[in-house]
């Protein structure tokens, strides 16, 4: 398939665009999706970008039986002189292949969907936020169709791109977050599909989610799933602890996804000469150093939350605030670096921000 021959329909009935001011994340879609579809003995084929809309699938699809389903998460940003970019789109394909691997799905071919996504996101160019901390957050998804109730991997799927303008993903904007430990729920399991971006994991997390919020805590922090003792990541982040120096964040084990933003995140620091560790680190050597004084810092990071400072977590009853509840240096730091290399405004030095051709 080439990006050239492929079909564009162009919707008659464009919508109207948000107000960026009462803009919820995740809540808007564009006027246009890309979408493809693949068929065992064929490969895929019909790559179309097509009016927003409804689909028809079989309700025996096996993606609502038996969840087999994968997706992914990026932005394109906007800056004031219109240019658009997207920040590390290949790394988003290698993931998405790793995860299909993981789900028994096919691979899709990277370049041919990036080439796709900056057709997509060209016509949708006017959709592109230009604000500062808003982006067009870039959904690729991938499920099984195939109409048929036996647990097996389906011989057919579909792959569909959408588009959404969005601002910061936590109401607390860039300030601190309030998190709770889960001591009781697991998100993973080593050998689980822990460190595929599937569907499944998502929903298992959305029972201490309830809790968590309840109590006013925006996400949980999940422990591993054999001791309940090694801190893994948070609901839609990985996370980051600076102590005594030491920069850790929990190192990849199969159970916690490989974090886009945590591995430029770590790359940075390293760049910068800082004492940053991939290691593990238990829950109670962490309020440990909460309670002797020498947790300086802790945030989250990923694509929708982009760099989130942790101000509160809350474990077994107890509460720990960290930094004062404010923004840590170090995490302003990295956050502004990071935003600034993704709208251009900071050097590109690592080669991370790709081109998309709008006019
Ligand atoms: N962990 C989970 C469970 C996530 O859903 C995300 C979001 O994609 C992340 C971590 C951060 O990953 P990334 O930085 O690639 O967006
Ligand atoms: C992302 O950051 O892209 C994510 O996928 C988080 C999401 C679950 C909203």
């Amino acid at each position: 398939m080439k990006v050239e021959d492929m079909l564009i329909e162009l919707t008659t009935t464009p919508k109207e665009k948000p107000d960026l001011d009462t803009l919820v994340f995740g809540k808007t879609f564009t006027d246009h999706m890309f979408m493809m579809d693949y068929t065992e003995g064929q490969g895929w084929h019909d790559a179309r970008i097509v009016p927003y809309g409804d689909l028809t699938v079989s309700p025996a699809a096996m993606v609502f039986h038996y969840g087999q389903t994968v997706f992914e998460g990026l932005k394109a940003y906007k800056n004031e002189a219109g240019d658009v970019t997207l920040f590390r789109p290949d790394e988003n394909m290698a993931r998405l292949n790793a995860s299909n691997d993981r789900l028994c799905m096919p691979h899709v071919d990277g370049d041919f969907v990036i080439e796709a996504m900056k057709k997509l996101i060209a016509i949708e160019k006017d959709w592109i936020p230009a604000r500062p901390g808003m982006a067009l957050y870039v959904r690729p998804v991938m499920f099984a169709t195939e109409p048929y109730l036996g647990v097996s991997p389906s011989a057919m799927y579909r792959f569909i791109i959408l588009l959404s303008p969005v601002g910061a993903y936590y109401k607390e904007g860039i300030n601190p977050v309030k998190i709770a430990v889960e001591g009781e729920f697991v998100r993973a399991v080593k050998g689980g599909t822990g460190a595929a971006k599937t569907a499944g994991n998502y929903a298992s997390s959305l029972k201490a989610q309830e809790v968590a919020a309840a109590s006013g805590y925006s996400q949980v922090l999940w422990l591993d799933g054999c001791e309940h003792k090694y801190i893994e990541e948070v609901g839609a982040m990985n996370v980051f602890f600076k102590i005594n120096g030491e920069i850790v964040t929990p190192m990849l084990n199969g159970s916690i996804l490989p974090g886009i933003t945590r591995k430029s995140v770590i790359e940075l620091l390293q760049s910068w000469g800082e004492n940053v560790s991939e290691r593990r680190l238990s829950i109670d050597e962490l309020i440990e150093a909460a309670h002797n004084g020498t947790l300086e810092e802790a945030f989250g990071t990923g694509t929708a939350a982009v760099i989130s400072p942790i101000g509160e977590l809350a474990y077994q009853g107890n509460k720990t605030v960290i930094n004062n509840n404010e923004i840590g240096p170090l995490a302003q730091k990295i956050y502004d670096t990071i935003t600034g290399i993704q709208t251009g405004t900071t050097a590109d030095t690592f080669g991370w921000r790709v081109n998309v051709p709008v006019n």
